[in-house]
C-alpha cells in the first residue's frame, strides 16, 4: 500500500506542478480527494486490512492526503500571487509622470467689463437692479413715452415674442420697474442682456447694456455730465476725448450721445469709427416728463438724468478689437488673450 501511496503523491504532486489555473487544480483535488476521488478506494482497501494492520495504514493514508491537500493549497496560493502581481504591474502608478492640471476657466471679456463698469458706479453710491430679458411692450416703449404708431420704433428694430411681448431692445425698462416701486431719491444702475435685429461689425443682435439713472430734486444737465465724465476717466485714463453730441430719445429732453476718441485709431479714422474718429458709447439725457407721469413721480418736484452704455462698444475700446462679433464666437484662441 505505501508504495501505491508513494506513486500517488508523487503523480499528484506532477500534475498540480503543471495545472496552470484554479479551474484545474479544482479539478485535480475533486480526482484525488472527492468523495469518489483516488483516495476513497484506499479507504475501501482499509476495512480488508487486519486490525494491527489498520492504525499504521491509516496514519499513512492520512499523512499522504494532508500532504496533497497541503501541495494543492500552495499551488492555489502561487497561482494567487502571480495573479496579483500581474495585476499591481498593469495597475502601476508612475509617479514621475507630470501631473494632469485642471484647466482654469476665465471671465469673458464683456463679463470683465460689466463688472468693472458696475464697481464704478458703485464707489459713485449707486445701487444695482435688474429686470426681465422678455418684456412687456409697455415696459420696453409705451411707459418710456414710444407709443405704438411713434417713429422711434424704428430706432431699434424688435424681435417680437408676441403682440405685447418681446426680447427687451435696451435696458431702459427697468427704470419703469424700479421707479414705479421706489420713491425718489434714487440712483440705480442696471446692468444686462438686450436683443436687436442688428449685424455688423459694431452691432451684434444680442449684446450688453448698463442703464443707469438718478432722480431727486434738483438733480440738473450738469449732474448727468459730471457724472459720466467721471466714469469714463476712471474706465479709460484721464486724458481720453469725450465729447456730448445732441441727440433724440424720446425718453428724455434733452438727450445727448457720449462719444469717446477712437482708441483703434487714436482718432485718425479707421473702420471702427467709420472714419470719424469717434465711437459712439452711450445713450443719455434728462428724464422726460411724460415718464415721470408714468410711473406717478411729481415731474414739477422732481428732475433726473438717465443714461444706457453699450458695454460691447466699451470692451472693444478697452481692448483694441475691431470687429464686436468676436466676442460671440467663443473661439478658444480669441477668449484666452483677455
Ligand atoms: C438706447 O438703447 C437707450 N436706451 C439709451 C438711453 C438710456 C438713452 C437712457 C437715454 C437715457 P441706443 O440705441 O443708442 O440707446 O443704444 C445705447 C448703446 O448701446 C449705444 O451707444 C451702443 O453703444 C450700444 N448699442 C446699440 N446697438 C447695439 C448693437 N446692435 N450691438 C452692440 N451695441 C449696441
Amino acid at each position: 500500500m505505501n508504495e501505491r501511496l508513494t506513486h500517488l503523491l508523487r503523480q499528484a504532486v506532477s500534475s498540480l506542478s503543471e495545472a496552470g489555473t484554479k479551474d484545474e487544480i479544482h479539478a485535480i483535488r475533486v480526482l484525488y480527494l472527492g468523495r469518489k476521488g483516488l483516495f476513497a478506494s484506499f479507504l475501501k482497501d482499509l476495512s480488508s486490512l487486519p486490525a494491527d494492520g489498520k492504525k499504521a495504514a491509516g496514519a499513512a493514508i492520512n499523512s499522504v492526503k494532508d500532504r496533497i491537500e497541503r501541495e494543492i493549497e500552495g499551488r492555489l496560493k502561487s497561482i494567487e500571487d502571480a495573479l496579483k502581481s500581474g495585476r499591481l504591474a498593469m495597475e502601476r502608478i508612475d509617479v514621475t509622470l507630470p501631473g494632469r492640471t485642471q484647466p482654469l476657466g476665465r471671465l469673458h471679456p464683456v463679463t470683465q467689463v460689466m463688472r468693472e463698469v458696475s464697481a464704478i458706479f458703485t464707489g459713485l453710491g449707486f445701487e444695482t437692479a435688474e429686470g426681465p430679458e422678455v418684456e412687456l411692450d409697455y415696459y420696453n416703449f409705451e411707459a418710456l413715452n414710444i407709443s405704438k404708431d411713434h417713429p422711434a420704433r424704428d430706432m431699434q428694430d424688435t424681435f417680437y415674442v408676441s403682440e405685447e411681448v418681446i426680447l427687451r431692445t435696451h435696458t431702459s425698462p427697468v427704470q419703469i420697474r424700479v421707479m414705479e416701486k421706489t420713491p425718489p431719491p434714487i440712483r440705480i444702475i442696471a446692468p444686462g442682456t438686450v436683443y436687436r435685429r442688428d449685424s455688423d461689425i459694431t452691432h451684434t443682435p444680442m449684446f450688453h447694456q448698463v442703464e443707469g439713472f438718478m432722480v431727486d430734486e434738483k438733480v440738473s444737465f450738469a449732474d448727468l455730465k459730471g457724472v459720466l465724465t467721471i466714469f469714463l476717466k476712471a474706465l479709460f485714463g484721464g486724458s481720453i476725448g469725450v465729447r456730448f453730441r445732441p441727440s433724440f430719445f424720446p425718453f428724455t429732453e434733452p438727450s445727448a450721445e457720449v462719444d469717446i476718441a477712437c482708441v483703434i485709431c487714436a482718432g485718425l479714422g479707421c473702420r471702427v469709427c467709420k472714419g470719424s474718429g469717434w465711437i459712439e458709447i452711450l445713450g443719455c439725457g434728462m428724464i422726460h416728463p411724460e415718464v415721470f407721469k408714468a410711473v406717478k413721480y411729481d415731474p414739477e418736484k422732481y428732475s433726473g438724468f438717465a443714461f444706457g452704455l453699450g458695454i460691447e462698444r466699451v470692451a472693444m475700446l478697452k481692448f483694441g478689437i475691431d470687429d464686436i462679433r468676436l466676442f460671440f464666437e467663443n473661439d478658444l484662441r480669441f477668449l484666452r488673450q483677455f
